[in-house]
């Protein structure tokens, strides 16, 4: 609350203009990082990115298009086999999420949707946002660790956690599959990193978990990066595009960081392939999203596309 009080008094002083909001949310000179070192993202890392991005890509359709599995090339795209037995959310406070059977993977699919990017950013910046006590209760490995996150993701995601956990439960007893996936894009890939961390905790630790996040923003605080990492690490690949300004909010100024596992597109042809893509070392990389600017955001980078033509919002699934 302090940090809340605060930052209202300092809005109210310097809210002459929106970008004079803006600047200092979105972390003009926050240029801190601990790395700069990046190398060259291997192919076959890339093209494991595909499947997960296609079902973040999905989890924009109508929730009927999706329960059906007709939402035409998004669907089609991972095939027809994929069993979609929980759809949970609405088109309000609560984001739209999926759970799904990909047979061919072994693997149980849980998908969020996020949200248009300029409602988004609005949000970030909001600063009725803050930094809040992770609620432990379904974290319990993380008690006494000090950790906190954005009060509004914590919100969203204790709306569909019970229906995530005991669908991914249901779907792993049910359904015979050794492996779980969760992925998402914007919101959905801030929901996504805390349902990660939820599972994490309470499925057998012979299932694997992989975690892809797609135009991440930061979520919590140092503490819960480092106990995403200390959980996840190397399960967990959080892809940013160019000049996306999401990922640098909210700033670290305000004590917000990212875990590690980033990947950075740094160019895409007129074909929407990737052609530059690092994968970067440390938390906070310069070389990487961390050193992007608000100077220089393009909000359509978050959206896409980001490989193989996969771009995500409403407007890549119509139906
Ligand atoms: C923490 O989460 C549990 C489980 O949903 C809930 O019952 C409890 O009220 C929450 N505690 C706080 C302080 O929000």
């Amino acid at each position: 609350m302090m940090l809340h009080s605060t930052l209202s008094l300092f809005a109210y002083g310097l809210l002459s203009s929106k970008l004079a909001l803006a600047a200092p949310l979105f972390g003009i000179g926050d240029r801190l990082s601990d790395s700069d070192a990046t190398s060259a993202t291997p192919d076959d890392v890339l093209n494991g990115l595909i499947r997960p991005a296609q079902f973040s890509r999905v989890a924009y359709c109508s929730s009927a298009a999706v329960t059906s599995w007709q939402c035409g090339p998004p669907c089609d795209a991972l095939g027809n086999d994929i069993d979609v037995f929980q759809a949970g959310g609405d088109d309000g406070l609560v984001p739209m999420y999926f759970i799904a059977h990909d047979p061919s993977q072994d693997t149980i699919v849980v998908a969020h949707q996020g949200t248009e990017p300029e409602n988004f950013l609005s949000v970030l910046n909001d600063v009725q946002f803050f930094l809040e006590d992770l609620n432990t209760t379904r974290f319990t490995s993380a008690e006494g660790k000090d950790i906190q996150v954005h009060n509004g993701f914590q919100k969203t995601f204790e709306r569909t956690a019970d229906g995530v956990l005991s669908g991914v439960l249901n779907g792993l007893a049910t359904k015979g599959a050794s492996k779980i996936l969760v992925t998402g894009h914007s919101l959905g890939a801030a929901i996504a990193s805390l349902d990660a961390m939820m599972l994490k905790q309470e499925v057998d630790p012979s299932i694997e978990i992989t975690t892809a996040l797609f135009g991440l923003p930061r979520v919590g605080n140092q503490e819960w990066a480092d106990f995403v990492d200390e959980q996840l690490g190397g399960q967990l690949t959080r892809v940013s595009n160019q000049d996306d300004p999401v990922p640098i909010v909210p700033p670290r100024t305000i004590g917000f960081r990212h875990p590690s596992g980033e990947i950075h597109i740094n160019a895409v042809d007129d074909n929407g392939e990737a052609t530059d893509v690092v994968t970067c070392e440390g938390q906070e990389n310069s070389e990487c999203s961390a050193g992007n600017t608000v100077l220089t955001a393009s909000v359509s980078n978050h959206l896409g596309p980001y490989f193989d033509d996969i771009s995500f919002g409403g407007d890549a699934c119509p139906l």
